[in-house]
């Protein structure tokens, strides 16, 4: 099966990045990255795919006059890489619709809560106020609603009482670091797909709360 190219968009620190990096390395994902692309010059992940010999680029929002300007750019920009996939790995940005129709079904995001629970911002604070005794993360497909497509697959970690947005972060990284290259694996192998708005899993339409019992 021919290996998939991919395009990772980033804000920050990269470590989910660094994991589908890895994931790509040992063969676990059938591809490879192609780019990665920042919208900050900042951004440490552009040092991890450096340090992998991947090309990265930096596409500042703030040279652009509009969202619209700046997805338009940045849309040929990720079309020079000719990807089979697009991996949004806390790119910090809301897309356009025009964006997200272009690349619909070929682009995956993560999200630090147990959608639909938790949409936007400041998730871990979000779920400790609201004394919820469990927290976790969704892969889902990107679609025009923020933080709404189809949900690929989730991961759950319980919240406890000493727990502050800081310590909850770190337990969902670390379950991020799992789901994420296993979901991009899966898209690899042709066996997940995204059809009339639904996430579909070896033909098999996945679930709200994402597949069960992923392999
Ligand atoms: C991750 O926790 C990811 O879930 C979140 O940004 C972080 C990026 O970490 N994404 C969002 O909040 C998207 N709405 P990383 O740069 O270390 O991969």
């Amino acid at each position: 099966m021919k290996p998939i190219r991919i395009v990772v968009l980033i804000s920050g620190s990269g470590s989910n990045l660094q994991a589908i990096i890895d994931a790509c390395q040992n063969g676990q994902i059938n591809g490879s990255i192609a780019a990665v692309i920042s919208n900050k010059a900042d951004a440490y992940g552009l040092t991890r795919a450096t340090q992998a010999n991947i090309p990265t680029q930096v596409l500042s929002h703030k040279e652009f006059a509009s969202r619209e300007d700046y997805d338009g750019a940045l849309s040929q920009l990720i079309d020079k890489f000719c990807p089979d996939l697009v991996v949004l790995a806390g790119f910090m940005r809301i897309l356009t619709p025009s964006l997200v129709q272009k690349f619909k079904g070929k682009m995956l995001n993560i999200h630090p809560s147990l959608l639909p629970k938790y949409q936007g911002l400041n998730t871990h604070q979000r779920a400790i106020d609201a004394n919820d005794s469990e927290h976790g993360v969704s892969v889902h497909f990107v679609t025009e609603e923020l933080d709404g497509g189809p949900v690929v697959l989730q991961a759950k970690v319980p919240v406890d009482a000493t727990d502050t947005a800081q310590t909850l972060a770190q337990k969902v990284h670390e379950q991020e670091h799992i789901i994420y290259p296993l979901v991009v694996k899966w898209f690899s192998e042709r066996r997940l797909t995204m059809e009339a708005e639904h996430a579909v899993l070896d033909n098999q339409v996945i679930p709200a709360q994402g597949a069960q019992n992923p392999k």
